[in-house]
């Protein structure tokens, strides 16, 4: 069995969910950890062409819901990040799954693997049914109202432990002008903090020129290694001295005025 289930999910598309799962199982792998994806996105997977194995895919998670094959035979490595491997998300299965189907999945690939961690990219759909049986659920929001909004909007058991992490921060204060502040965002979305990522406009660009390749950006992989020790009960910073000056002390009082909870 795995020891530690991270759910990610978001209220709304595109603020960066997968992006978030995918980097932080590359985060756990170069700790050492072995960490495996799991794309719960059933007709629009994302992570097998994030990961560079579009073409590899032969069995999906939608297999292993339907029990025609050992979930093992799913699993993929990713080539260039050792001890990082996926579970792609199914093309074959036309909606979403129930509750109950989801539930026995999520049951079945952790008992079926070993290993540090498994990450599953999980819809809005079903994140509220789930949520409750993993360590942790992380709601991905960039810093727009609307996307902050959904997130609060989430559907989530009471006994689920559901932390938030804000996406995008702007690298230039002048950038992020009509932006709510980290406050701000916190308290509309409604959930205490996980980890703050910084914009880093080359993300795109590298999943398009080399898929898979997870080439080093500080902006996205400090936090994100961060909470990875964070979630194993050590002790990491939030802001990683990436944010100086003016900007760190305001984000910082910002952190103060709302209780803070290592996720
Ligand atoms: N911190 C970031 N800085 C810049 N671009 C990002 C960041 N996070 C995600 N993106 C980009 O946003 C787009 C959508 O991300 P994705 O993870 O697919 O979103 P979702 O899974 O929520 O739909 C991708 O092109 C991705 O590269
Ligand atoms: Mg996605």
């Amino acid at each position: 069995m795995v020891k530690k289930t991270v759910l990610v999910t978001s209220g709304k598309g595109g603020v960066g969910c997968s992006t978030v799962a995918a980097r932080l199982g590359v985060a756990y792998a170069r700790r050492e950890m072995t960490a495996v994806l799991v794309d719960l996105s059933f007709g629009n997977p994302a992570l097998d062409l994030a990961c560079g194995l579009a073409e590899r895919v032969v069995y999906d998670a939608g297999d292993v819901l339907c029990g025609r094959i050992d979930p093992r035979r799913a699993c993929l490595p990713v080539i260039s990040v050792p001890r990082l491997s996926l579970i792609p998300g199914s093309t074959k299965l036309d909606g979403v799954p129930g509750d109950a189907e989801v539930i026995r999945l999520f049951e079945t690939l952790r008992g079926n693997f070993d290993g540090d961690v498994m990450i599953f990219d999980v819809p809005k759909e079903i994140v509220g049914a789930l949520s409750e049986f993993a360590d942790v659920t992380l709601a991905v929001s960039d810093f727009s109202a609307a996307s902050l909004r959904a997130t609060a909007a989430l559907n989530r058991s009471p006994r689920a432990k559901v932390r938030m992490v804000l996406n995008r921060l702007p690298a230039e204060k002048e950038a992020g002008k009509d932006l709510p502040t980290v406050r701000e965002a916190l308290d509309l979305a409604g959930l205490p903090l996980a980890a703050i990522l910084f914009d880093e406009p080359r993300l795109a660009q590298d999943e398009l020129n080399e898929p898979g390749a997870f080439r080093a950006r500080p902006a996205v992989d400090v936090p994100l290694k961060n909470l990875s020790i964070r979630l194993a009960g050590g002790h990491a910073p939030l802001l990683s001295g990436l944010i100086r000056g003016r900007k760190r002390r305001k984000i910082l009082a910002a952190m103060a005025k709302r209780r803070l909870e290592n996720a």
